[in-house]
């Protein structure tokens, strides 16, 4: 082998090439075939015997395993430094099959105080009828997360980023503490995707992705992700299999088509929200910015040893509350009014009445959701056309 076959490939050459079909005959499809089917066939009973008991490799079923998903699986995998993966029709998807997978009744979960709401939801509205309970911590405080673990505590999870107001937990430390106490450590990586975080390089146990978002990239589908040890993955797809909560072959695919731009969107989505959050810094109008990527920003420092970058979110406040923000938002002419991230397209919204409506005022001010917050997913757009956008709907705030 010559050195330059030895050196491991960099992640933009694995996300194109880490899945390529390889059909009979001569001339082989460059994108990766959609394997449009529910179930397959076989020569033979004694065949198919062989295949669904996984005795011989192959495909049964594709709610066990589809030759398209298992080629995203692989990618992932592979992306994200994993024994194995699996994908879900939708992130909350995936979070739940991630939590039930390791946690049973009578056991507990440790979670970020600002977490995603529909994790809030999953965590306060249904995983309590099934016995899991938990308890809401900051996790940038280790003290607070150790005095939070209990005896009966199995999994702390964690977010790379928080949604909206951008924390960045140590997950090395938080790994240490997690695995200290018998519990385990799963992360949504949604807002750093695979590019600018490999948790699982730092000790995490569980890594899980909204694929609706930084994956897909453009906003045209919905999708989920869980990675980690072939052991805990075992009990992750034992439990897809049960649910039935499985991508389809065609969001499947979307999702690896996603990843072969991913490094490329990543990287123009974090100039862009740079450069966004240094002009929001110094509008008068603007009360506050929270982006990692700021040196003021309390994990600036963390963030930048920790990821590869800073991400395409950010969070500002605006003077005058919910009516100031509102205006702002409604001001705006490019960017969309949209709950959703990652896509191309800017798209703005307000914590405190869609992602963080669930939360009493009071437990919204504790996770520091303000009502003048405004949350932005910065897009693709050329930055001067951000900017501008921006300028014209702060003027007159
Ligand atoms: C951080 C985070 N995780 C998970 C999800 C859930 O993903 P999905 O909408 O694909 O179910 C979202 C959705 O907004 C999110 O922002």
């Amino acid at each position: 082998m010559t050195g330059e076959t030895e050196r491991r490939r960099g992640f933009t050459t694995r996300a194109i090439h880490a899945a390529h079909y390889q059909g009979p005959g001569k001339g082989q499809p460059i994108a990766f075939p959609i394997f449009q089917t529910a179930s397959f066939h076989f020569t033979s009973a004694e065949e198919q015997e062989a295949v669904s008991s996984g005795v011989e490799p192959g495909f049964s079923y594709s709610r066990v395993s589809n030759p398209t998903t298992d080629a995203l699986h692989r990618t992932i995998a592979d992306l994200e430094g994993a024994e194995d993966a699996f994908s879900f029709a939708s992130g909350i998807g995936a979070i739940h099959a991630a939590v039930a997978a390791v946690v049973g009744s009578g056991e507990h979960v440790v979670c970020t105080r600002q977490v995603y709401g529909g994790t809030y939801n999953l965590l306060t509205r249904t995983l309590p009828r099934m016995g899991v309970v938990h308890t809401f911590a900051d996790l940038t405080d280790l003290d607070a997360v150790a005095r939070a673990i209990t005896p009966e505590t199995k999994l702390l999870w964690a977010e790379t980023i928080t949604n909206p107001t951008t924390d960045v937990p140590d997950l090395r430390a938080l790994a240490e503490l997690a695995h200290a106490h018998g519990a385990l450590l799963a992360v949504d990586s949604t807002f750093t995707s695979p590019y600018l975080a490999r948790p699982l390089e730092l000790g995490v146990d569980l890594v899980v992705h909204s694929a609706t978002k930084y994956i897909g990239g453009h906003g045209d589908l919905l999708g989920g992700i869980v990675a980690g040890s072939r052991g805990l993955m075992r009990r992750v797809r034992v439990l897809a299999v049960d649910t039935g909560g499985c991508a389809a072959p065609l969001e499947a695919w979307l999702m690896l088509r996603g990843l072969k731009t991913l490094a490329l969107r990543m990287e123009r989505h974090c100039a862009n929200a740079a450069g966004l959050a240094a002009f929001l810094t110094g509008q008068p109008a603007v009360e506050r910015v929270l982006y990692p990527g700021l040196a003021e920003h309390p994990q600036h420092g963390l963030a930048e040893r920790q990821y590869a970058g800073f991400g395409g979110m950010l969070s500002f406040d605006v003077r005058g509350g919910r009516a100031g923000a509102f205006g702002v938002i409604d001001r705006l002419r490019m960017a969309l009014r949209g709950a959703s991230l990652g896509d191309a397209d800017t798209l703005v919204s307000h914590p405190a009445s869609i992602s963080q409506r669930f939360l009493a005022p009071a437990e919204r001010a504790a996770a520091g959701v303000t009502e003048g917050m405004i949350r932005v997913s910065v897009g693709l757009e050329d930055l001067p056309d951000i900017r501008e956008d921006f300028r014209h709907a702060l003027e007159s705030a």
